[in-house]
């Protein structure tokens, strides 16, 4: 029997991403694919090579019903008005989600299968059905990181973001860039005089940054030429929700016995799609930097340990080198002044890919070959 898989959301931005490399890694083979729509019910949906299918209604229960599998980047509030009724109606299917809605439900899993593919190995043999992908920052960490933690080495992990504006929407992205133009265009003339005073200048991109007339509908803030040192909304004990997940979905995914403290300021920084952190990693013992490297480079595919100079630094570790690839490097590693078993560290991921997109486009290819055994 073909495998039924019905995609919602595939046209926003993490869909599309997703799309695009179920393309390129050929997984359009073996199932037949069903695209929902929420608002052009009857239109066409993407040739994915077995030609134009009708676009299905994605609010209707009966037709989500007859998929073996659903993947949905559609959003946090389609899922909470689906997925529960859907359940009551009686569906026994795989539902595959990229938004956080169900992420800290008992029966959902959150996917990383470079990471936790043992978790997740764990949920199929037990009949689990809910997998949701994980928050960008975290996946982004633990695909750096997981050398460390895979060998039971990591006490605590302070995690201190430089999130890109894609993690906060396409909307953001092109604000960003509106904001970008604004700003860059403000001196006029000054910037393309090299004798103009430096400070005449500035004053006149930092008259621009405060201007009601730029575009902050979406951060809420300037964040060109600026930051904002605040992602989401505020929770318990001054931290941000961004920050919560930090430690509560680590956790999760790891599916550690003693949860291991994740903590730290999330920041919004004006890159496109790639999310930074800075982290500082208390270890349990003090093990030669060799050691750490060697643990960390051997862990995934996916990682590669930047040496610690400023050529490689600039060449590889940076957004503009990282994004849209799937390499997650991470660099900057040294030992600190706070003791030998402090490292710190700095690693880039693309927020699209191994925060979005991929881990969910992997989970989909697991379902399929745990269904097809
Ligand atoms: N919440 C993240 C951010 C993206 O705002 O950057 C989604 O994981």
């Amino acid at each position: 029997m073909t495998l039924k898989v019905g995609f919602v959301g595939w046209r926003g931005m993490v869909g599309s991403v997703l799309l695009e490399r179920m393309r390129e890694e050929g997984d359009f083979k073996g199932f037949e694919p069903v695209f929902f729509t929420t608002s052009q019910v009857g239109g066409t949906g993407p040739d994915v090579g077995c030609g134009p299918t009708p676009l299905l209604d994605a609010a209707d229960l009966r037709q989500l019903a007859k998929m073996d599998i659903i993947v949905t980047c559609q959003g946090g509030d389609y899922t909470s008005a689906v997925y529960g009724n859907l359940r009551k109606a009686g569906w026994k299917g795989y539902w595959l989600d990229a938004a956080s809605t169900l992420r800290m439900a008992d029966d959902a899993v959150i996917v990383l299968d470079p990471v936790n593919r043992a978790v997740i190995n764990r949920s199929l043999t037990a009949h689990g059905r809910l997998f949701v992908g994980g928050n960008c920052t975290v996946s982004l960490m633990l695909m750096a990181v997981h050398g460390l933690f895979e060998a039971g080495l990591v006490e605590w992990v302070s995690t201190m973001t430089y999130q890109s504006a894609s993690g906060a929407g396409a909307k953001n992205m092109r604000e960003l860039l509106l904001q970008m133009r604004q700003v860059a265009a403000a001196p006029g003339a000054l910037l393309d005089d090299p004798a103009a005073a430096i400070l005449d200048i500035d004053r006149q991109v930092a008259a621009s940054v405060r201007d009601p007339s730029l575009p902050t509908q979406h951060f809420g803030a300037p964040l060109a030429a600026s930051l904002i040192p605040w992602i989401d909304k505020a929770v318990a004990d001054g931290q941000t929700r961004e920050e919560w997940k930090g430690h509560v979905e680590c956790n999760k995914i790891l599916g550690t016995a003693e949860p291991i403290p994740v903590d730290g300021v999330c920041v919004r920084v004006g890159a496109m799609r790639c999310h930074s952190q800075g982290l500082t990693l208390k270890l349990k013992k003090d093990l030669q930097l060799e050691h750490v490297e060697s643990l960390l480079a051997g862990a995934n595919d996916w990682v590669r340990v930047v040496p610690n100079d400023k050529a490689t630094t600039l060449r590889d570790l940076t957004p503009a080198a990282v994004s849209g690839t799937l390499t997650v490097p991470i660099g900057r590693l040294h030992k600190m002044k706070m003791g030998p078993e402090y490292i710190a560290a700095f690693t880039v991921g693309d927020q699209l890919l191994w925060g979005a997109a991929e881990p969910i486009r992997r989970m989909l290819n697991i379902i399929r070959e745990h269904l097809n055994r």
